[in-house]
């Protein structure tokens, strides 16, 4: 009879000899003393105390385009992905319901500094989100855009069109390292607080100012010319709702013909018209910021104590047992479950 037997089962079994055990883990050892003391060489927020040395310069970085797409299947995913950012509704009509397309916010594929840009995303999550309360993962915060920027539906996280939607999002991040925030890549630029949109000056630039030849005097938009109120536009709950965020990416985005020559008080002018406008409800948004910290313009009740700034009528939604992404539970400080 062939003795094959002992042959074979080293490979399940564990290394058994003390010899053998320090050997293995000698060099590891060497290795950790000799990072103890040093700093890593990484020029962004990337490294970790102790960890390897992550290289990489942000100024040298420039994000994959649609030429870059590989021939093969993960680029045919990648491919995909972009097509469902550029023809949201066209694509998932059981889900992005209304005239928006991602694109119309992200604009140029989500490569838009100043439109709450999609690069680097991908090593940004998962992220703590105050409006949650909870640490959330990339696709939940796609969701969150799903639901209320384009007052869809929760698309299944463990969809093909997700999963093309992530493989897009990671090839415009690509070798960015995990946890690196690239430069003013965090949602839109900031504005300074302290001004006041005017609905009525809002209304009157609104034609001034051309923006009623592209999205409509009903506001309603037409084809990929998006809507900025009414029934097919973004919800209450989306962050476009709040007159500081619409003000910023009008300011540096539009008019779409001639971005930059808005005053910043003309973008908050025509932010405070078109959101005391009617925009699709948001359900569930009372529970938004649970620990606090609400920002003042948030035009919403909230049961952490904020009053609504300047809501606008609201229109019932189709589904809206379908437009509510799960929370998931939150870590306490203490490392235990609520
Ligand atoms: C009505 C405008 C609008 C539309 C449409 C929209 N988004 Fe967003 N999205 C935003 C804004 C604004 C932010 C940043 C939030 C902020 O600045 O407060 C954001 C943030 C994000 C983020 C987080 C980026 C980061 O790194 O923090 C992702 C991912 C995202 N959107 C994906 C999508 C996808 C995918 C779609 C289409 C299904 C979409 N968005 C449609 C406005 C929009
Ligand atoms: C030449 C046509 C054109 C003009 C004029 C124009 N826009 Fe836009 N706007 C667009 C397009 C197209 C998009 C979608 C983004 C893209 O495709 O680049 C957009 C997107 C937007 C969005 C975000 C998406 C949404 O629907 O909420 C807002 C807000 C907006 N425009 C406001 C304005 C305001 C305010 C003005 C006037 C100052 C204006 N636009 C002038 C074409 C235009």
């Amino acid at each position: 009879m062939l003795r094959s037997l002992p042959a074979i089962r080293p490979v399940h079994r564990r290394p058994a000899s003390a010899a053998f055990t320090a050997l293995a883990i000698a060099p590891l050892l060497a290795t950790l003393a000799a990072c103890g003391g040093e700093k890593p060489a990484a020029s962004g927020g990337a490294a970790s105390p102790g960890g390897p040395a992550v290289q990489f310069t942000e100024a040298n970085w420039t994000p994959k385009r649609e030429a870059d797409i590989p021939n093969d299947s993960m680029g045919a995913s990648i491919r995909r992905g972009l097509y469902l950012l550029r023809f949201t509704p066209e694509s998932l009509p059981n889900y992005a319901t209304s005239g928006l397309r991602c694109t119309s916010c992200h604009q140029e594929d989500g490569l838009k500094v100043s439109a709450a840009p999609l690069t680097g995303s991908h090593a940004r999550f998962p992220k703590y989100m105050p409006r949650t309360g909870t640490t959330i993962t990339l696709a939940d915060r796609v969701n969150y855009c799903f639901t209320r920027s384009l007052a869809g539906n929760v698309l299944p996280v463990d969809s093909r069109e997700m999963t093309d939607l992530l493989a897009y999002m990671q090839f415009i991040s690509q070798d960015v390292p995990t946890g690196y925030k690239l430069t003013g890549h965090d949602g839109l630029i900031s504005m300074a607080d302290t001004l006041d949109g005017d609905v009525a000056r809002g209304e009157a630039l609104f034609t001034a100012k051309t923006c009623v030849a592209c999205h409509g005097a009903d506001g309603a938009g037409m084809g990929v010319l998006p809507p900025l109120w009414g029934a097919k536009s973004y919800s209450i709950g989306a962050s476009m709702s709040r007159i500081e965020r619409a003000a910023s990416f009008i300011y540096h985005n539009m008019p779409q013909t001639a971005p930059g020559t808005l005053t910043p008080q003309e973008a908050f002018d025509l932010a405070a018209y078109i959101n005391s406008k009617p925009r699709p409800d948001s359900p569930a948004k009372e529970l938004d910021w649970p620990l606090g910290g609400v920002p003042k313009d948030v035009p919403y009740d909230t049961r952490s104590g904020h009053k609504a700034y300047r809501p606008p009528p609201l229109l019932p939604r189709a589904t809206p047992e379908r437009a509510v992404v799960p929370v998931p539970p939150r870590a306490a400080a203490g490392g235990a479950t609520r």
